[in-house]
C-alpha cells in the first residue's frame, strides 16, 4: 500500500472552492472532499512506528546535478544535526531542520533518528522512463533495505511515474525483503520495537516535478495549477524550484513513514487515503497560512528566497507544518 503525498491535497482544497458551484466532481475534485476542515486529530492505531536510528539511503533515478543531489543530501543530514553553527554562518535566526524533526518524537519517545546513508546513481534509467509502483519497490530494494533503513527513490524531471502529478507527488510504502528479516529473533524472544517489523522495510518515492507539474508538486515555489493565483510564487531557498519542492515532499513523506510506516500508526481518515503527520497540515508553512497562502515566512534579503529552517552549513529550507500530538495542532516553525 502506498500513501500518497503531498501538495495535491492542499491544492484540492483550493479546487473545492473553485468547483463548488460547478457540481461536477473530477477525480481531482473528489480527492478534495476527503479533506476535512474540522480540527485535525490524528488517531494512534497502535501499530508499529519507526524508532531508533535509521539510515536514509538515496537512489537517484535519472539525471541530477551534483548541486541537486547535495540539496537533498544536506536536508537529510540536517535532520539529525545540531545546526547551532547556523548563526555563525551568517544566516538570520531560524529554527533548525533538526528541531522541525523533533516533533516526530512527540508521537513516540525515541521516534526514529534519521541519518544520511548511502547514495546510488541510476543515470541510465535501468527500468525505463516510465515507472509503476512495482518498479519503485524494485528500485527501493536495490538499496539493500534492512529494518534499520529507509530507502528513498528520487526520480528526475523527465521520468514518468504512474499517478505522478495526477494524484500524487510521491509516496511512502513498505515491502518485505529477506535482508530486512535477518537475523532471526531468538525463540521466545519478546518482540521489541526493532524486531516487530522484521522483514518489512519502509521506502519513499518522490519525483522532481519541475517539468511535469511544478504548480502541483512544487508549490509554493510555482504558481498553483488550480485555484486562486493571488500570492506570487515564493523564491526557492536553494534556487531550484523542482528540488526545493522535492525537499518539501520528502520531508512530508519521511514524517509519514516514521509515524505511520505500515498503515497502523498515526493518521486520520481512511487507511487508503490517510491524513498523516504532515499531509494533515498540507499547504501550511508559516503563521497565518490558509489554503493558497503558505503563511508568513522569513525572506533572505539578498536572494529574496523564503525559508523557515536552517540546516547543515547554513543551508536553508522551507519545511511544512507538522501536526503536533501534544497540542493537537498543525505547528509551523515560524
Ligand atoms: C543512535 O545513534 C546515536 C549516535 O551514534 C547513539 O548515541 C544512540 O544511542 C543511538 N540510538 C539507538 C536507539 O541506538
Amino acid at each position: 500500500m502506498g500513501l500518497r503525498c503531498c501538495g495535491l491535497l492542499g491544492l484540492a482544497l483550493l479546487l473545492a472552492v473553485a468547483v463548488a458551484g460547478a457540481g461536477a466532481a473530477t477525480p481531482r475534485a473528489r480527492q478534495l472532499f476527503v479533506v476535512s476542515q474540522a480540527p485535525v486529530t490524528l488517531t494512534d492505531h497502535h501499530g508499529q512506528l519507526l524508532t531508533g536510528n535509521y539510515s536514509v539511503n538515496l537512489l537517484w533515478y535519472g539525471r541530477f546535478t551534483p548541486a541537486q543531489r547535495a540539496t537533498v543530501a544536506d536536508f537529510v543530514l540536517s535532520l539529525s544535526s545540531d545546526s547551532s553553527n547556523a548563526a555563525a554562518s551568517g544566516s538570520p535566526a531560524a529554527p533548525s531542520v533538526a528541531s522541525w524533526w523533533t516533533t516526530t518524537s512527540r508521537y513516540h519517545p525515541g521516534a526514529a533518528r534519521l541519518i544520511l546513508g548511502r547514495q546510488v546513481l541510476d543515470t541510465s534509467l535501468s527500468l525505463g522512463g516510465r515507472l509503476s509502483e512495482t518498479a519503485l519497490a524494485a528500485l527501493a530494494a536495490r538499496l539493500s533495505p534492512h529494518r534499520g533503513s529507509v530507502a528513498v527513490v528520487v526520480t528526475a524531471p523527465d521520468v514518468l511515474v504512474d499517478g505522478f502529478c495526477l494524484s500524487r507527488c510521491g509516496l511512502h510504502a513498505s515491502a518485505t525483503s529477506a535482508a530486512a528479516a535477518a537475523p532471526a529473533p531468538a525463540r521466545g524472544a519478546v518482540p521489541t520495537a526493532a524486531t516487530r517489523g522484521r522483514g518489512r522495510f519502509a521506502y519513499v518515492w518522490v519525483g522532481n516535478a519541475a517539468e511535469q507539474c511544478p504548480g502541483e508538486c512544487a508549490w509554493p515555489f510555482h504558481q498553483p495549477t488550480y485555484g486562486p493565483q493571488a500570492p506570487p510564487p515564493l523564491v526557492a531557498p536553494n534556487a531550484d524550484v523542482g528540488m526545493d519542492g522535492v525537499v518539501i515532499n520528502l520531508a512530508t513523506l519521511l514524517a509519514g513513514a516514521v509515524t505511520n510506516p505500515y498503515g497502523g500508526g498515526y493518521f486520520q481518515g481512511p487507511t487508503e487515503a490517510p491524513l498523516e503527520a504532515v499531509t494533515a497540515c498540507t499547504g501550511m508553512f508559516g503563521a497565518g497560512a490558509y489554503p493558497g497562502y503558505p503563511g508568513q515566512l522569513p525572506v533572505d534579503a539578498a536572494t529574496g528566497a523564503s525559508y523557515n529552517a536552517v540546516g547543515v552549513a547554513g543551508r536553508r529550507f522551507l519545511l511544512p507544518a507538522m501536526w503536533d500530538p501534544k497540542s493537537s495542532q498543525c505547528s509551523t516553525l515560524v
